[in-house]
């Protein structure tokens, strides 16, 4: 079963609760959290995420693009998010920050840039509900999808089947449209979608859409 997360890091920040509204019957919010030093720009924080995790019944996935995520992980799952992802190239001890974000209650996933091999990670994949791979430099949203990550996402569901690992595989960046379908074939189940969602005049019709076609 193919899951839809809109990236509202393409919505209007002024407008946020609407803007939840707008994807009704999507499975999750994704929740970009950036902090200017892992990434160049700069999002949003905890008291954000907890007044959207009040003003929504979408739960939310919160992929966090931040320094230090041992020391912050956390305080996302205590303000309300369902799903926490860090980045590997960040975590101090990503098996002792999985294990903590699952013993607060959420979903625990890390999330692999494009230069991150997968197979460094192997031994970590059965500590983990989800692994994100990146089809963009983590950063902005509107970034072409770099079609060259497809035999990292077709790797990475080969070790999660070798493990017999029942885990979700997130991909992140570009999803639209012309990509979901070799991203779903390459064996991905849940797809965040930022420009394609909210680019549109009717973001819960895209979502609708991008379902549709990843379950073709
Ligand atoms: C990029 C973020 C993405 C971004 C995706 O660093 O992690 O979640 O919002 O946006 P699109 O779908 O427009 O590439
Ligand atoms: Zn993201």
């Amino acid at each position: 079963m193919a899951q839809i997360s809109p990236s509202i890091l393409s919505a209007d920040f002024a407008r946020l609760a609407d803007e939840a509204d707008a994807v009704t019957g999507a499975d999750w919010l994704h929740v970009d959290v950036m902090d200017s030093h892992f990434v160049p720009n700069l999002t949003l924080g905890t008291p954000v995420v907890e007044a959207l995790s009040k003003a929504t019944d979408i739960p939310l996935d919160c992929h966090l693009m931040i320094e230090e995520p041992d020391r912050w992980a956390p305080q996302y799952v205590d303000a309300g998010a369902r799903s926490v992802t860090f980045h590997a190239e960040a975590a101090a001890a990503p098996v002792r920050l999985a294990r903590e974000i699952k013993a607060l209650g959420a979903r625990a996933s890390m999330a692999l840039k494009p230069a991150t091999p997968v197979e460094l990670y192997e031994d970590l994949l059965p500590e983990l509900d989800m692994l994100l791979v990146m089809t963009v430099e983590p950063g902005f949203g509107g970034q072409a999808f770099l079609d060259i990550m497809l035999p990292k996402i077709r790797r990475a569901r080969q070790l999660m089947d070798k493990h017999g690992l029942e885990m979700w595989l997130q991909v992140d960046g570009g999803v639209s449209a012309s990509t979901i379908e070799q991203c779903a074939e390459a064996g991905a189940d849940v797809f965040v979608a930022g420009s394609s969602v909210y680019g549109t005049d009717d973001p819960a019709a895209a979502v609708r859409g991008l379902r549709q076609q990843a379950e073709e």
